[in-house]
C-alpha cells in the first residue's frame, strides 16, 4: 500500500454546496470519496479517490449478514485565516485498527491511510464550512464484502472514506440534555465489542433510546451489563462528573469506548491541575452525592458534540437536576478550549492539530 499508487478520478458533475450551514448531521455528502480493497493475496490495494457514488454489492456480502464492519468519526475545521485543521487524526486511525482487530478485519498502514485522508480533504477543501460550530465530518469505515453466508471472517473488504459538512451541534448555544438511566437494556459487556467502533454497538441501543424519548428524555445513560450498577457511557458519548471539586470518569474496562475527546479532556484537566480520577463509579454513589448536594457538573464528550452537558438524570423514578439545567463553568471552559484549538482560535500547545 503506497500513496503513489493512488488513482484520482475527478467528478464531472459537481454538486451545489449547502447554502445554509445549519444542515442536519450526516445528511449531505461531498463530491468525492476514497475507496480501497483488501484480498488475502494482495493486501490493501487499489486506493482510489473517485466521484461519490452508490456501491454495487452482492446481497450475500458478509457485512449484511453478520455485521463485520468498523468505522471512525473525525472532523476537519476551517480557521479564520483559512487553514484546514484535523484534530488528532492519528488517534482515529489507531483506533480504527483496534476496532478492526476486535472484528477480525485486517489492519491498515496507519501513516498511509492518514496520507490518503489528507489528500481527500485537500481535494474537497471547499466543502469545509466556515461558520462557528460547523465542520466537515469525516467517516472512514470498512465493510466485509465476500459473498458467503458461512459464519466467519470475510476474505475481502472495502475501506471507504466519505465526507459530510455538518452544522453546529447546538445551533441555539449549548443546551443541557435530559437523560434516562437505562435499567433494562445493556450497551456492552466486558469481553464484548464495547471498546470497538462497530455498527452493532449503536443499533443495539435504539430500543432503549426510543423508550427514553417516549418518557421525555433525549438519550440514555448506560450502566454496566453485569451488575446494572456502574456507569459506562451516555448515548454514544463518554461521560464525566464533577463531584465536590473532583472530576470523575469511568475507567476504561473493555466495554467503554476510548474516546478521543475523552482523552483530550483528561490531558487538559491534568494540565490545569484540576483534581481528576478515572475509576468505577456506581449510580448509587452518584445519587448519594447528589442527595448530599455534591454533584456540580455532568457532561458527555464525543466528536459530534464535543461537550454535551447533562441537565437532568432520571433513574427509577428519581430525578437529579444538575446545576439547575445550566451549563457548568468547567464544561464551558473545556468546550471553549477544545473547539478553540480545533478551529485555530486557541494556541495548540499540545500539537493536537494537523
Ligand atoms: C461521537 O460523537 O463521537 C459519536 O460517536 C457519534 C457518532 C456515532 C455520530
Amino acid at each position: 500500500m503506497k500513496t503513489k499508487e493512488l488513482e484520482i478520478v475527478k467528478s464531472t458533475a459537481l454538486k451545489n454546496k449547502p447554502s445554509k450551514d445549519q444542515i442536519p448531521f450526516g445528511t449531505t455528502f461531498t463530491d468525492h470519496m476514497f475507496t480501497m480493497h483488501w484480498e488475502e493475496q494482495k493486501g490493501w490495494h487499489e486506493p482510489k479517490i473517485g466521484p461519490y457514488e452508490p456501491l454495487t454489492l452482492d446481497p450475500a456480502a458478509m457485512i449484511f449478514h453478520y455485521g463485520q464492519t468498523v468505522f471512525e468519526g473525525l472532523k476537519a475545521y476551517r480557521t479564520e485565516d483559512n487553514r484546514i485543521l484535523l484534530f488528532r487524526p492519528e488517534k482515529n486511525v489507531q483506533r480504527l485498527n483496534l476496532s478492526s482487530e476486535r472484528l477480525s478485519i485486517p489492519p491498515v498502514e496507519e501513516d498511509v491511510l492518514l496520507d490518503y485522508l489528507q489528500i481527500l480533504i485537500q481535494l474537497e477543501q471547499d466543502w469545509v464550512p466556515s461558520t462557528t460550530g460547523t465542520s466537515l465530518y469525516i467517516r472512514p469505515f470498512i465493510i466485509a464484502t465476500e459473498p458467503n453466508l458461512a459464519v466467519g471472517p470475510s476474505k475481502s473488504y472495502t475501506l471507504m472514506i466519505i465526507l459530510s459538512p455538518v452544522g453546529s451541534y447546538f445551533p441555539g448555544g449549548i443546551e443541557p440534555v435530559v437523560i434516562n438511566v437505562e435499567d433494562q437494556f445493556t450497551r456492552a459487556v466486558k469481553g464484548g465489542t464495547g471498546m470497538a467502533k462497530t455498527a452493532g454497538n449503536y443499533s443495539s441501543g435504539y430500543q432503549a433510546q426510543a423508550s427514553a424519548k417516549k418518557k421525555g428524555n433525549a438519550d440514555v445513560l448506560w450502566l454496566d451489563g453485569v451488575h446494572k450498577k456502574y456507569i459506562e457511557e451516555v448515548g454514544s458519548m463518554n461521560i464525566f462528573f464533577k463531584i465536590k471539586g473532583e472530576v470523575v470518569t469511568p475507567e476504561l474496562n473493555g466495554s467503554i469506548l476510548k474516546g478521543i475527546t475523552r482523552m483530550s479532556i483528561i490531558e487538559l484537566l491534568n494540565e490545569w491541575e484540576i483534581p481528576f480520577v478515572e475509576r468505577r463509579i456506581s449510580i448509587d454513589e452518584l445519587y448519594q452525592a447528589y442527595e448530599d448536594g455534591l454533584v456540580e457538573e455532568v457532561f458527555g464528550t464525543g466528536t459530534a458534540a464535543v461537550i454535551s452537558p447533562v441537565g437532568e438524570l432520571n433513574w427509577l423514578g428519581k430525578k437529579m437536576v444538575i446545576n439547575n439545567h445550566q451549563i457548568g463553568e468547567l464544561s464551558q471552559k473545556l468546550y471553549d478550549t477544545i473547539t478553540g484549538i480545533q478551529t485555530g482560535k486557541v494556541e495548540d500547545v499540545f500539537n493536537w492539530t494537523v
